[in-house]
């Protein structure tokens, strides 16, 4: 994963938790903690301070995963603003993510390890985001889509049956906006 997801992570215990809480969790890790945005860490390190932040907050690892998601959008928007400005509703702006977004994110950033989503529409207006990832980060997915509901003012439901940690070869994540 690049740096700028780790400086986001970071960013988000000094402000939950505090500066203390982050240097223990770098601490027992045995991290040093200094992420180059643009550079490639090991995935494995982020999942082993996910675990520590967890570990020493007490939020479980799957809420902590999802919220981390909803901050990361938030950042990522103020950070690229041109990438989320472009697009008038939230379906649009999902549907941009695989060939628009993650496609300029492909040209800033050397080698970025980024998911694939197939689209489909389905009945009642719900929009199927087909999520394709080894890091099998699909609630992190979830996070990031409830992010971007909330910055296009939209109030959505999620719909998550199929997923890769039920054995599935990939999650559906099926958006529903409530009127
Ligand atoms: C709802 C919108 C979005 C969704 C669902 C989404 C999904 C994801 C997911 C799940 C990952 C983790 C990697 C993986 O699962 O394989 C990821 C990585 C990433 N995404 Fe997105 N993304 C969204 C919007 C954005 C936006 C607006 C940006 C702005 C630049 C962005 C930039 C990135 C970057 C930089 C990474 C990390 C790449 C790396 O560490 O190598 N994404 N995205």
């Amino acid at each position: 994963m690049k740096g700028v997801v780790f400086n986001i992570l970071e960013e988000m215990v000094i402000s939950n938790e505090g500066m203390q809480v982050w240097n223990n969790i770098l601490q027992s890790q045995q991290l040093e903690g200094i992420y180059t945005a643009g550079d490639s860490y090991p995935d494995s390190e982020l999942f082993a301070l996910v675990n520590e932040i967890s570990a020493q907050t007490g939020v479980p690892c799957e809420k902590l995963i999802g919220h981390f998601g909803e901050f990361l959008f938030s950042q990522l928007a103020e950070r690229f603003p041109m990438f989320v400005d472009s697009k008038s509703d939230l379906i649009a702006f999902l549907r941009s993510v695989d060939s628009v977004i993650h496609l300029e994110v492909k040209k800033l950033f050397t080698d970025p390890s980024l998911p694939r989503f197939e689209y489909e529409d389905l009945s009642d207006g719900r929009l199927l985001m087909r999520y394709h990832s080894p890091r099998r980060l699909c609630i992190l997915a979830e996070g990031l889509i409830r992010g971007a509901a909330s910055l296009y003012k939209t109030e959505i439901e999620l719909e998550h049956e199929v997923c890769c940690h039920k054995g599935d070869s990939h999650c559906d994540l099926i958006v529903r906006i409530i009127e």
